[in-house]
């Protein structure tokens, strides 16, 4: 039993979420999670939602809402999506709690007395119409990397490559296309060439990672700069150093306090369980083990500043320090980042309505047909187009020819033949060799999962799927009337295969394995589901946010459970639902009308 953390990427709080981004962060994590947790490991999923920073201010202006009042509002609509998809947090929560708050200030405080923010003059945007500060993300230009004509102050979003709005050529507002002017203005600089070192040598210690991500990783150590993790913004966490404190226009960089979430939520979680310590082992544990999901976007702030940040608190870079009060923090065991979702042959964006979003693809799909989709052909190792038809197709051919229609034809016959689960009579080869398969598919299905390769793993569960159809077919106990014995023996292996299999499958399919549990005539909890519960804030009586939690104890393990001879199985329902062709043509006018609306 070790100790993991799933560590997933907080979504933004600036409006609700489309179909890619759960794609990137919310199949992966929680699939991963589940198993672990089946697996015997004791699992730590913690997220939230990412609400400070430019991007939340854009858009409460352009809704007219102060920027908590946006936050607040797109929180729920993210907290219920991620709940209804099913994602197995312990914890999602957010980062304008006071927890928050501390642990991102004591953060900083450490890494600061162990000499690694370092002040600056810097050469600042402000708009010379309104004379404001023009923050990163509303300054757009040139790549001077790569060239891109689309570039933001902070980000090029064709290259990867994070950016100094002053280093962009042609530099304009996006508020209204004006020229910036840059002005002196002081920021903390994360120094991050004094980990050079230190990262390059954890770096090279990481086996198993995504090859893309670790060459990614790799080759942003060619370039290292001292990076700004202040801003002149007056959304955001307070900077907590004398003289700093008070002024109500410099702010943490919402990436310094984004990825402190990780911690934070940990120490939430500790708090709201009743064992304020109990996040350590998790944190401070070297035989704990962390994976951060995310999309390619968020790699540098994981495989690079978030590790600096850790070093830096523990005195792990070239001018040494000392840890904190938190102690000496692990550093990632794996960054596992997916490629990009595509739609229809489009990039995603909501501004442009190329978007579908997860409550809309929730109201009228089974969940699991979305999360089978992504983690069968999801962008794990490249970027994947979106297709209705292939949403289709895959639910269609696969989930519900494939293995709906195995359940389906197992519990029938069951309750036809004998309303409830035979005994076996004399095995013969061929029964105990789909055993063999099956049996067996836990250990190729579950290392694929434990490596990140999903798309692996599940087109494994699924072969295994296809093998146990086949045996129906080859033993055809619906010709076996007249021998009854080898029909229970024959349906009592089924009955086992299937079962099987929907272990194998549960940490895709959650809410259908639960289904096939109770089709099978099982009861109680098979595969748990998250719930929103509405808290207090533990700091401020005042405030109330609803977090997503759950009790997950109730898993079968990772293994075939005998099934029992004498269970009752009744005449089944289907559990998925076949699609109508006519799914594609109404998707895709409504995509229309999305983008002539936009
Ligand atoms: N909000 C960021 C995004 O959506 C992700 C933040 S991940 C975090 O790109 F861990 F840093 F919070
Ligand atoms: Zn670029």
């Amino acid at each position: 039993m070790t100790h993991i953390l799933s560590a997933v990427a907080w979504p933004y709080a600036n409006g609700p979420r489309h179909i890619g981004h759960v794609a990137g962060f919310g199949v992966p994590s929680d699939v991963f999670s589940r198993h672990m947790r089946m697996a015997g490991h004791d699992v730590l999923m913690i997220s939230g939602t990412d609400e400070h920073g430019t991007p939340i201010l854009v858009q409460a202006e352009q809704e007219g809402v102060s920027p908590q009042e946006l936050a607040d509002r797109y929180n729920r609509v993210i907290v219920e999506d991620l709940t209804s998809l099913g994602l197995s947090y312990d914890l999602f929560t957010r980062t304008t709690t006071r927890n928050h708050y501390a642990v991102v200030q004591e953060m900083f405080r450490t890494v600061h007395k162990n000499g690694y923010m370092v002040e600056k003059t810097t050469m600042g945007a402000i708009s010379p119409s309104t004379g404001r500060t023009l923050p990163d993300r509303f300054i757009e230009g040139t790549c001077p990397i790569c060239g891109y004509d689309g570039a933001r102050g902070d980000q090029c979003d064709n290259c990867g490559n994070q950016l100094d709005p002053i280093d962009l050529k042609n530099p304009r507002s996006r508020i209204n296309g004006e020229t910036p002017k840059f002005v002196e203005s002081n920021h903390f600089f994360l120094d991050l060439p004094a980990f050079v070192d230190a990262l390059a040598s954890w770096l090279e210690t990481r086996d198993g990672w995504r090859p893309n991500v670790l060459n990614f990783s790799r080759n942003l150590l060619d370039d290292v700069r001292p990076r700004a993790m202040t801003r002149d913004i007056d959304w955001g966490i307070p900077v907590p150093l004398d003289g700093w404190e008070n002024n109500p226009s410099k702010r943490l960089y919402v990436w310094f306090d984004a990825v402190i979430g990780y911690l934070s939520s940990s120490i939430e979680w500790a708090r709201r369980q009743g064992t304020p310590e109990a996040w350590r082992d998790w944190w401070t544990n070297p035989d704990a083990r962390s994976y951060y999901f995310m999309g390619k976007d968020n790699i540098t702030f994981h495989s690079q500043i978030w590790p600096a940040e850790l070093l830096a608190y523990d005195g792990g870079g070239s001018r040494g320090g000392e840890p904190g009060a938190f102690g000496s923090l692990q550093l990632p065991t794996e960054v596992v980042s997916s490629e990009f979702l595509n739609v229809e042959g489009q990039k995603f964006s909501s501004s442009r309505g190329v978007v579908i979003y997860v409550r809309d693809m929730l109201a009228r799909y089974q969940p699991d047909a979305f999360r089978y989709y992504v983690a069968a052909a999801g962008p794990e190792n490249q970027d994947v187009d979106f297709t209705w038809e292939s949403f289709l197709s895959r639910t269609n051919d696969e989930l519900v020819a494939g293995w709906g229609n195995l359940v389906n034809r197992t519990a029938s016959m069951v309750a036809k033949n004998f309303g409830e689960i035979p005994s076996p009579g004399d095995v013969a080869d061929v029964d105990r060799n789909i055993l063999a398969t099956t049996n067996k598919a836990f250990t190729t299905v579950g290392s694929a999962i434990e490596a990140n390769r999903q798309r692996h793993a599940i087109s494994e569960a699924m072969r295994t799927v296809a093998e146990v159809n086949r045996y129906v077919s080859e033993t055809q106990p619906w010709k076996l009337k007249t021998d009854p014995e080898r029909l229970a023996t024959v349906l009592h292996t089924t009955t086992q295969a299937v079962s099987d299999c929907n272990t194998l499958l549960a940490p895709f399919l959650p809410h259908s394995a639960q289904d096939v549990h109770t089709t099978l005539g099982g009861s109680g909890t098979f595969a748990p589901q998250p719930r929103i519960e509405e808290v207090t804030d533990l700091d401020d009586d005042s405030r109330e946010y609803p977090v997503i939690t759950g009790d997950y104890s109730q898993m079968p393990s990772w293994e075939s459970r005998p099934v029992v001879p004498g269970t009752s199985i009744a005449k089944p329902t289907p559990v998925f639902t076949k699609l109508d062709d006519s799914i594609v043509t109404e998707e895709l006018e409504r995509l229309r009308e999305k983008a002539d609306g936009a």
